[in-house]
Order: structure tokens, then C-alpha cells, then sequence
């Protein structure tokens, strides 16, 4: 299974320090925004990792990065021509990378402490499908992400991206395992409302199928949503760190 960190999009609600510096190169406490999502890929033992870039960033990544050695792993990298043509878009990239092979994907904002390990292990048995990982947010802003519902047995069944009436208190991280297929499925998805391939409408088509799970995470934070969140992640990270459990 291979690995792949999505770092594009334009970062507009993080001017003035994204003018410059790409959204997840700048510091969450002591280290590159970037690192924790490596490093969770990392933990769970993937070896080749793929950086999905904006063109006009692109090269700060491979300054900061460089070739995998540091993480032990080996970074691949691609630019995404339009940075703001979705999630689901940026994915569809990756399908030369990937080859015949699994893919975890993660947001290049995302900064949580899950060991995805056994969940990646017990993926690469299965034969199809796509895992979505969601996190138990009570009193959310709905507005901000996608919403899963799930049965008492865990079962997915309902996602939906930024609702008005959120159906659950579990919001869509930014953490989603795909078979190979994936890159028909997004071939075949059409923009949103914003004009975005969104992740949500692919997830829908293996809930659909009938081939989506969902594993709950214990912490998680978007760090790249505000200015807010930024400070919150900071802060949070800090703490983490300093109590041991990051
Ligand atoms: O953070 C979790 C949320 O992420 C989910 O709850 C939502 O379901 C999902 O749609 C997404 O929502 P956002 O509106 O927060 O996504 P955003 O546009 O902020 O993009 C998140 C990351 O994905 C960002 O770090 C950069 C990357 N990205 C985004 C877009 C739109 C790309 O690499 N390319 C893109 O075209």
C-alpha cells in the first residue's frame, strides 16, 4: 500500500502568511505542519509517499523534504495544475504513482495520533473497498465538513459534505483508504456546487457499493481551516507532546 499527502489548495482563509510560505510548510509547535500527516504514513508503515503540490509551492516542498531519507521513507512528488479543483481531483493524480496498489490518503492539514497500522494491515486483505476515518466532534460547525452517519454496528450510512442539519456528531477527517479503483471512480465524478471534485461524492460511490467501513479516531485536529484552528493545533500539539502522547 502506498501513501499520499494531498498539499495543495490556495490556503486563501490564511492570508497574509500563505502569500508566501505554503499552508502546511508553516510551524504547528515544533515542526512543519506537514510532518505529522509523514509521520502518521510513517507509524503505520508505508514506504513511499507521494506529496501532492500547488505549481506554485512546488519547490519548497522538495527543499524541506528532500528524498525520504530523513523519514525513512522515499517521497515522490506531483503537481496538481489547479490547486483548488478538489480533493477528489488531487487523488485522481496519483494514479501513475499508485500503480497496481492501495492508497492511504491524508490531508497535508490533518494532525492526529491514531495508529493507523492495524487498520492498514487488515485493508490490504481485503479484496475491494474504501475505509473513511471519522471523529466524534459534539456541537461541530457542520458547516466546515462532511458529515458521517453511522448505525449502532459502526455501518456507514450517510455522508454529507458540509450540511446545514448535520445527521451526526462525527465528522469526515481528512484520513481515507481506497483500492485501486478509486481512480475510475473519480474519472467518473462531476464538480460540486463550488466547483470542486469532492471527496465526499467519491466516498459515496463505495457507500453505494456497500464497501465503505469507518474507523473512529481519538483526537484530530484540521489545522488549516483558520486562524484559530492554527493556534489550536499549536497549542494542542504542544500539550500533546509535552504529556508524551505525540
Ligand atoms: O478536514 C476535513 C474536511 O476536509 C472534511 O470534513 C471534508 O469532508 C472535506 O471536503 C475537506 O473539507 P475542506 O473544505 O476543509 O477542504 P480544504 O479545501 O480545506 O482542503 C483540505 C486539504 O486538501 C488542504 O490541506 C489542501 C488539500 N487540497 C484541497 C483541494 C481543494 C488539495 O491538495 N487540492 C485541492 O484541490
Amino acid at each position: 500500500m502506498k501513501g499520499v499527502i494531498l498539499a495543495g489548495g490556495l490556503a486563501t482563509r490564511l492570508r497574509p502568511l500563505t502569500w508566501v510560505t505554503n499552508k502546511h510548510l508553516l510551524p504547528v509547535y515544533n515542526k512543519p505542519m506537514i510532518y505529522y500527516p509523514i509521520e502518521s504514513l510513517v507509524k503505520a508503515g508505508i514506504k513511499e509517499v507521494l506529496i501532492s503540490c500547488s505549481p506554485d509551492h512546488a519547490g519548497q516542498f522538495t527543499n524541506l523534504l528532500k528524498g525520504g531519507a530523513e523519514f525513512g521513507v522515499k517521497f515522490y512528488y506531483s503537481v496538481q495544475e489547479n490547486p483548488k479543483a478538489g480533493i477528489a481531483n488531487a487523488i485522481g493524480g496519483a494514479k501513475e504513482f499508485a500503480g497496481d496498489e492501495k492508497i492511504a490518503v491524508i490531508l497535508g492539514d490533518n494532525i492526529f495520533n491514531y495508529n493507523l497500522k492495524p487498520t492498514v494491515e487488515k485493508f490490504k486483505k481485503r479484496e475491494k473497498g474504501a475505509v473513511v476515518f471519522g471523529i466524534r466532534m459534539p456541537g461541530m460547525e457542520s458547516k466546515h465538513y462532511g458529515v458521517i452517519e453511522i448505525d449502532s454496528a459502526g455501518k456507514v450510512i450517510s455522508i454529507e459534505e458540509k450540511p446545514e442539519k448535520p445527521k451526526s456528531n462525527i465528522a469526515q477527517t481528512g484520513v481515507y483508504f481506497y483500492d485501486n479503483r478509486v481512480f475510475d471512480f473519480v474519472a467518473k465524478l462531476k464538480p460540486s456546487d463550488r466547483g470542486e471534485l469532492e471527496v465526499t461524492d467519491l466516498n459515496n460511490v463505495y457507500l453505494k457499493e456497500g464497501t465503505l467501513e469507518c474507523d473512529l479516531l481519538d483526537w484530530w485536529i484540521d489545522a488549516g481551516t483558520s486562524h484559530d484552528e492554527l493556534l489550536k493545533a499549536n497549542n494542542l500539539v504542544a500539550e500533546k507532546i509535552q504529556a508524551g502522547k505525540l
